[in-house]
């Protein structure tokens, strides 16, 4: 499975992609590149030490959205990928990929959607929602992308336990050691091995 990887920030997700490839818990798969809107993500240092083409791909550097939206999809249909891994990617998809890559974008979110999740809800501003509510279970949540925001067919979650004194830092740590890192190369390995079948809005695995 070619897999390309977008991503905004730390990178941590791409590393555990990374690194769930390198010790096969993911086989049959492919890093073939990561494209990033912002050209300091340590995610493209990650990416480069990994020896994996790696793309800055900025709004900043267009005048116009839409010229940055062809930019981005020239850079993703260049890598001829199978499966488009958004991790932490903070840009809104252009409509005309979600459609050129129907079920074959997948995005990892901080909580067990649908609760946290949609505008505005993202990096830490997901745990201080959660903590604010006082959930004592949130996670996290692998689904496929469509038109909306977070609202696409769920495909893995994982829980993860509040804890009294939670910070949203010492809780969005124990969402990504707990949860994210598990669930997104796991997603992977499924998507890889044939596993995962989209229907009416319906994600079924086979196990
Ligand atoms: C984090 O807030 C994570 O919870 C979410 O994206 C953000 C950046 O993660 N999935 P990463 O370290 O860049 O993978």
């Amino acid at each position: 499975l070619r897999v390309a990887v977008l991503v905004s920030g730390g990178g941590t997700n791409l590393q555990a992609i990374l690194d769930a490839v390198k010790v096969g818990t993911i086989d049959n798969t492919e890093v073939v590149g990561v494209i990033s809107n912002n050209k300091n993500a340590y995610a493209l240092i990650r990416a480069q030490k990994a020896g994996i083409e790696a793309h800055c791909v900025s709004p900043k550097d267009f005048e116009e959205r839409g010229e940055f939206n062809t930019a981005l999809m020239d850079t993703i249909d260049a890598l001829c990928p199978d499966l488009i891994v958004l991790a932490g990617f903070l840009v809104v998809i252009p409509s005309e990929l979600i459609r050129k890559y129907e079920n074959r974008i997948i995005n990892i979110h901080p909580s067990l959607i649908p609760s946290f999740c949609g505008k505005g809800y993202y990096g830490l501003k997901v745990h201080e929602a959660a903590l604010a509510r006082g959930v004592k279970v949130t996670g996290a949540t692998v689904h496929f992308v469509d038109e909306g925001t977070d609202t696409g067919p769920i495909l893995l979650q994982k829980a993860v336990e509040v804890r009294t004194g939670d910070t949203p830092e010492v809780l969005q740590r124990r969402v990504m050691e707990e949860a994210e890192w598990r669930i997104l190369p796991e997603a992977i390995h499924l998507i890889a091995n044939g596993k995962v079948a989209v229907k009416d809005g319906q994600v079924m695995i086979q196990k």
